[in-house]
């Protein structure tokens, strides 16, 4: 038997619980991993709480996104063995908290030797949002602007990372407590909260070139009209909102994943998955995500 955390009903955390299942194995297109890593992500409690579709089946397997060791792997798999260290997102209904799970071959990739499996297990979902999230509209290096909001969390810091590595002037926006990391990344800090327009319009009188918007709401709102054309505000975070200001809703690529590890591979972008717990403690791990306040990425450990 291997353990895997679930939620058995849509809602709080108290239906969330660590259960013995049979050790999962692979179907055509699937690998089976023994899990060292997962990450962490607000889709996971807004999946509890049934934000994202009531169709999933009880009890429901949480995470993800995983990284671990292939043990055995799927018909028409190519390029995978027993025995790779791989990243990659976690089939349907399995769940990367977890001892074993399976992930999409599609959707996974060869972890390199220099990554952790730690940081490994941000990458298919956070740091590939944030790859998408700053690639989807090309700029030039040097004179743009990239208006971040939300730039202390999981995605954040990594699209703030990538913003540098292309030589684009990012302005994170992110709560006083985070400063100091926000500008580690080498962007220019601007506090959230009330006033939030008038520091961004002193920052950059002209409005940014591109905003990424990871935060959504009131927050989104507030930034609108300082970006000149709406449609370069791109909202991995409230496709609604976004909508309804005429901004553009994220994309996913597939190819994403494949670029930004290797960028992380190089060390030219932290995943900072510094907040790590192990999987008798993944209650807390996800509640330190559904605060909406976790600074960087948090990781579950089998
Ligand atoms: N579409 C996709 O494929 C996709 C993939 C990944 C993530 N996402 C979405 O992208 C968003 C960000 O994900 P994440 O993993 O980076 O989340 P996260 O690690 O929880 O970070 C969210 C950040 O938002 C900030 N924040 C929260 N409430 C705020 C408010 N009222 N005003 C201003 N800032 C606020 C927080 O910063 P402070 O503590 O500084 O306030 C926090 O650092 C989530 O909505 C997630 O669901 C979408």
């Amino acid at each position: 038997m291997s353990k895997v955390y679930v939620f058995t009903d849509y809602g709080g955390p108290e239906t969330q619980q660590l259960v013995d299942r049979p050790v999962p194995a692979p179907r055509g297109g699937e690998l089976a991993i023994e899990v060292r890593a997962a990450g962490v992500n607000p889709a996971d409690w807004k999946i509890r709480e049934g934000h994202l579709g009531r169709d999933w089946s009880m009890p429901a397997p949480m995470g993800r996104e995983a990284a671990g060791v292939v043990t055995q792997v799927g018909d028409r798999v190519e390029g995978f063995a027993v025995g790779d260290e791989v990243l990659g997102l976690v089939a349907s209904g399995q769940g990367g908290m977890a001892e074993h799970t399976l992930l999409r071959a599609s959707m996974t990739v060869v972890k390199p030797e220099e990554i952790s499996f730690a940081d490994a297990a941000t990458i298919p979902v956070a740091a590939a949002t944030a790859y998408d999230a700053t690639h989807k509209i090309e700029l030039e290096p040097g004179q743009t602007l990239l208006l971040l909001l939300g730039a202390g969390g999981g995605v954040g810091l990594i699209a703030a990372q990538i913003g540098r590595v292309h030589e684009f002037t990012v302005i994170g926006v992110a709560s006083a407590n985070k400063r100091e990391l926000v500008e580690s990344t080498g962007a220019v800090f601007i506090e959230s909260g009330p006033g939030l327009a008038d520091r961004v319009r002193q920052a950059i009188p002209d409005g940014p070139d591109l905003s990424v918007d990871l935060v959504g709401g009131d927050a989104l709102r507030a930034v609108a009209d300082l970006t000149p054309d709406r449609t370069r505000i791109i909202s991995a975070a409230d496709p609604d909102t976004a909508a309804e200001l005429g901004a553009v809703s994220l994309t996913r690529t597939d190819e994403a994943m494949a670029k930004i590890t290797d960028v992380i591979r190089y060390g030219l972008v932290d995943p900072h998955a510094d907040i790590t717990f192990r999987l008798d403690q993944a209650d807390q791990a996800i509640a330190a995500v559904e605060t909406g306040h976790a600074a960087g990425k948090v990781v579950v450990v089998p």
